[in-house]
């Protein structure tokens, strides 16, 4: 495709141009756009970019290792990893409502990334990968979703530090973000994953969060994705994961009675993400899935499939 290496081309000389010898920041959360934003002026600019990761805690199994792995040892990023798994977790104790549990994390991630920024102060730019509907949606009366559950991302810079914003997906949509990506040579895997939402496993552990149950729910949802992609159906589906319930029930394994948590599998078709239909995944598949997860994860003991399509329900649980 002719005009996206030309758009690699340009883009890159702009950043050049804008940035000259000075420092850009830029905060990746392993998502499709601050990955391929990262890539892009790194290519430009190499070193003058640092990275910030912050894990949450919250994010899928091993994430923190791959972003590590891809980003910085394959594409040699600088990239300042965080560790506030704690942070998070300690804040999030006792809370069990949804909206607050969203404001809770979307704070403490503004918190946690402002005081990494802070420390690097000789930081001239701050680098998003804003794209171009989120510049729409951000100038438009927010969407049904936006008022149902408060969404977020990275809000603002640290004001002290008067950065300058650097934001070189702006006018691509995400399907040109992919291709840019693929060019770029991230693997295409990552480049067209599932949509991940930003307050992450904190709201697909329903409920009171703790540190056990984001463990039984990572290695759960590991195995659907996996499975996923074995059988040649990730791609078929727009998105998918596992909510882990905070109920206990009845089972049984060997002579033994079991009494553990309920896993439910949820997978949604859809254009938009504004209306959804529950995909209709092979019932062998279902069943492989299901008894692998029982079996492999210490912690539940029953998996249930979500039917539900958006609306009434939304993909999400909380
Ligand atoms: P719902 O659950 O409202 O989700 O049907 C629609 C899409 O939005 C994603 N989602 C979020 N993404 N921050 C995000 O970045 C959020 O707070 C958030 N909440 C939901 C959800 O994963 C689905 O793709």
């Amino acid at each position: 495709n002719w005009a996206l290496s030309d758009f690699i081309e340009v883009e890159v000389a702009r950043i050049k141009e804008k940035v000259g010898n000075q420092k850009v920041i830029l905060g990746l959360s392993g998502g499709v756009d601050s990955s391929v934003a990262a890539v892009l002026i790194h290519k430009a600019i190499g070193d003058q970019l640092t990275c910030i990761f912050v894990d949450t805690g919250l994010l899928r199994k091993d994430e923190g290792v791959k972003v590590m792995e891809n980003y910085g040892k394959h594409f040699h990023m600088n990239i300042k990893l965080v560790d506030a798994r704690e942070q998070f977790l300690s804040k999030l104790k006792g809370i069990s409502d949804p909206e607050e549990k969203r404001k809770i994390i979307g704070r403490e991630f503004v918190e946690v990334f402002n005081q990494e920024a802070l420390a690097f102060e000789d930081a001239n730019f701050l680098a998003q990968g804003t794209i171009y509907p989120d510049v729409i949606e951000s100038q438009s009366v927010k969407g049904p979703s936006a008022t149902i559950k408060s969404h977020h991302n990275v809000g603002g810079l640290p004001e002290e530090m008067k950065l300058q914003l650097l934001e070189p997906l702006r006018e691509l949509f995400k399907d040109e973000v992919r291709k840019v990506g693929v060019k770029l040579g991230i693997p295409k895997e990552l480049v067209y994953r599932h949509p991940f939402p930003g307050p992450g496993l904190g709201i697909r552990v329903l409920g009171e969060v703790d540190e056990e149950k984001v463990r039984i729910l990572q290695e759960a949802d590991a195995i659907f994705i996996e499975e996923l992609y074995k059988n040649n159906l990730y791609d078929e589906v727009s998105q998918a994961f596992v909510v882990l319930l905070p109920v206990k029930s009845v089972g049984v394994m060997g002579d033994e009675r079991t009494y553990e948590y309920t896993a439910v599998v949820r997978s949604a078709n859809t254009i938009d993400f504004m209306t959804a239909t529950w995909s209709r995944l092979p019932y062998e598949f279902l069943d492989k899935v299901s008894s692998r997860i029982i079996n492999e994860v210490k912690g539940i003991n029953r998996v249930a499939y979500d039917i539900s399509s958006k609306p009434p329900a939304t993909i999400e649980w909380e």
